[in-house]
């Protein structure tokens, strides 16, 4: 798991400093409007995302926010943007590179509602019941334990609060295959993967984006879904 962790916080080390994402092949896509990127540090924006998180997770002012392998901060600027002075959001991500990326962003123009913390997912470093959304793009695929990522994901978050994220799933399993992205390779299998956040306690799962992310000789290999899901209680 470790030699898993290092590789991929090499090539993240690399595309933070602006080295591009996938080795130069355009399998990352940015989702986000002119309007969108007027509101946030174009140093936060490296396109490694699969969709737009923030788009679908309803936020509110005055709410707290923690995004999962926040990478140079674009989520995460562009919810402090909705939630403002009176709301927080956090990226938790474990590449030093990226993590210094995003703090340096924060600076231009000053965002005082952020913060960023260099940890993994899989062990989150804040406390339980801490927030109302949780968001991740693009990130959960690579994590060689995902049942952990979502568990964490349902203790930081408040009764009632919800997991906005944006993935790859595989539509079969493709066993082992090249893949320059890296989130092919390791995305679960779609149904194993709802499964996965369904087992972790989360309900109300409703997918709000679905599109074919790889075809093959066969048709669609993996798609990039966007959904929303709920932690229950609260209400
Ligand atoms: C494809 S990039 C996405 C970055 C960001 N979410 C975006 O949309 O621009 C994946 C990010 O997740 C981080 N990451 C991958 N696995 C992680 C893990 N297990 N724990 C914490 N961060 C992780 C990487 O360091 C990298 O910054």
């Amino acid at each position: 798991m470790e030699a898993i962790r290092t590789k991929i916080q090499e090539r993240y080390a690399l595309a933070a400093t602006g080295a591009g994402c996938c080795n130069g092949n355009a399998c990352c896509a940015s989702d986000y409007s002119a309007d969108e990127l007027a509101r946030i540090p174009a140093e936060s924006v490296l396109g490694l995302g699969s969709g737009n998180p923030v788009r679908v997770a309803g936020l509110h002012p005055g709410e707290t926010v923690v995004d999962l392998g926040s990478g140079a901060g674009v989520d995460v600027f562009l919810a402090a943007s909705v939630v403002g002075a009176q709301g927080r959001a956090i990226g938790v991500d474990m590449t030093p590179a990226m993590v210094d990326r995003a703090r340096g962003a924060a600076h231009s123009p000053r965002a005082p509602n952020t913060s960023f913390v260099l940890a993994p997912i899989e062990r989150i470093p804040l406390a339980d019941n801490i927030a109302d959304v949780v968001l991740s793009n693009c990130v959960i695929n690579l994590s060689p334990d995902k049942p952990a990522v979502f568990a964490e994901a349902f203790r930081i978050l408040k009764p009632g609060g919800r997991l906005a994220i944006s993935d790859i799933v595989q539509e079969r399993d493709l066993g082992k295959i090249e893949d320059d992205c890296g989130c092919v390779a390791t995305a679960m299998v779609r149904a194993e993967y709802l499964n996965t956040i369904r087992d972790a306690g989360f309900r109300e799962l409703h997918i709000a984006e679905d599109r074919a992310w790889r075809t093959g000789p066969n048709g669609v290999e993996a798609s990039a879904v966007t959904l929303v899901a709920r932690k229950p209680g609260g209400r």
